[in-house]
């Protein structure tokens, strides 16, 4: 494999072929490939793309670089979700166990935060005692033993993705479609899943800013991973103003909590709903939507999914006494500050980037890979869009480490709201209660 041959070529705008990436792949996880050549090849991608079969056969090459999951043959379908990721984005915390006991196995390797997006990881380990670091074994028997496990990728699970991603994230080469397809899919496959729905953020805070641009995504991850042989959907969801009412690592579990308990914010819960039916539709379990919805609303009222939750936590080593003192607290970190409202009217903007950005400089999110996470800090009470305010209302809470901190950053998400006279109107209809967010 010469490596100056595959820059060239795609600089030059030609296709690779399925030989030149598999071996490339291999090369490069067996450092036989310099960074820097990696790189150049890496930035001529970013501007010519990879076509379909390049990106197949890229997807397949970091899949098949280490471990792939093997389940023993069962009646329960392996599946998985995957955000591209958002400010209070914690779907799959209550997701998982609603899936367990809706009957599918549910093997859920996710990521940690990096800038301003959150993490399944870092939240799940603000779980006193939680451990994300389970080997393939534990994984495959927890899953087949309740249904469910949540952890991180394994050392042995597609090495290449973990030595890209890094590379990517230093030289400017993340937001390609064919790169960040292959990434996720990659480690996707890697589970052994046969169904896999997707939900592809758009907006201020979102990966892809345009819905143009996540649709695109989510056409090429879609018909990728069903050429794969795993039935895929893709939801489009707006990602302007943080999902439900809190954000920041504990808070976002405490949250998802009290989704479990069927109560807590209508987008949350209409989000995890959709996600839980469409996996029911796409697997042949529910015949319809609207009976989907119906099945997995059923489900989250009935209590089971609360009670598998405490079944995995300990499963995987938490402390339930511990969970459940912290629950019950009103705050963990030492300053919670309310923030005011100054003027009456409606919320026609929260703007998840900012709370993302003050979350991050509390020290909830990372600045680089070696940040360590404060995960009692964030944001939570946050007043949805289209709720109708007074003076003196509470738009959010900020909890923070220290007095200043706290303050510093009461001035600052003041500038991620704006209150006018009127209600906005959203694709011709006006917001009703502001916390329905409709998947697209
Ligand atoms: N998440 C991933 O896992 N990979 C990407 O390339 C982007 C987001």
């Amino acid at each position: 494999m010469n490596c100056l041959t595959l820059i060239e070529s795609k600089r030059d705008g030609q296709s690779l072929s399925p030989d030149d990436i598999r071996s490339f792949v291999t090369a490069y996880v067996r450092s036989e490939v310099p960074d820097y050549q990696v790189a150049a090849l890496l930035m001529a991608i970013f501007f010519r793309g990879l076509n379909a079969e390049e990106t197949r056969v890229l997807t397949a090459a970091m899949r098949d670089s280490g471990d792939v999951l093997k389940f023993p043959a069962d009646p329960r379908p392996l599946v998985d979700k995957h955000s591209t990721g958002g400010i209070g984005d914690k779907v799959s915390l209550p997701l998982a166990p609603l899936l367990a006991c809706l009957g599918f196995r549910v093997p859920m390797i996710s990521g940690r935060g990096l800038g301003i997006t959150g993490g399944t990881l870092d939240k799940l380990e603000s779980i006193p005692g939680f451990t994300t670091q389970l080997t393939r074994e534990q994984l495959i028997q927890q899953v087949q033993g309740i249904g469910v496990a949540m952890g991180g990728q394994t050392p042995t699970m597609v090495p290449a993705d973990r030595l890209l991603y890094a590379l990517r994230d230093v030289t400017g080469t993340v937001p390609s479609i064919p790169l960040i397809t292959a990434s996720i899919l990659s480690k996707k496959l890697a589970e052994d899943i046969s169904a896999l729905l997707l939900d592809v953020k758009f907006g201020c805070a979102a990966f892809m800013q345009t819905r143009e641009q996540a649709r695109e995504l989510a056409a090429n991850m879609t018909r990728i991973a069903n050429e794969f042989g795993v039935k895929t959907h893709a939801l489009l969801t707006e990602m302007n103003a943080p999902l439900g009412r809190a954000a920041g690592n504990w808070l976002e579990v405490k949250e998802s909590v009290e989704c479990l308990e069927n109560r807590g914010p209508n987008d949350l819960r209409e989000l995890v709903i959709v996600c839980a039916a469409r996996l029911l539709v796409l697997t042949g379990k529910s015949g319809d939507m609207a009976l989907a919805r119906a099945q997995a609303g059923d489900v989250l009222a009935s209590g089971a999914p609360r009670r598998k939750w405490d079944e995995l936590l300990a499963a995987q080593g938490a402390d339930l006494d511990a969970f459940t003192n912290k629950l019950q607290q009103d705050h963990t970190a030492p300053f919670a500050m309310e923030v005011q409202c100054k003027r009456s009217g409606f919320v026609t903007r929260c703007d998840a980037r900012i709370i993302g950005e003050i979350i991050r400089d509390l020290g909830g999110g990372r600045i680089d890979k070696c940040s360590v996470i404060d995960s009692d800090v964030g944001v939570d009470q946050i007043m949805g869009v289209g709720a109708e305010v007074r003076v003196g209302h509470v738009l959010c809470r900020i909890h923070a480490r220290t007095q200043q901190q706290a303050s510093e950053s009461m001035a600052r998400v003041q500038a991620a709201f704006e209150i006018a006279d009127d209600p906005v109107r959203c694709e011709g209809e006006r917001i009703a209660c502001g916390d329905i967010r409709r998947p697209h």
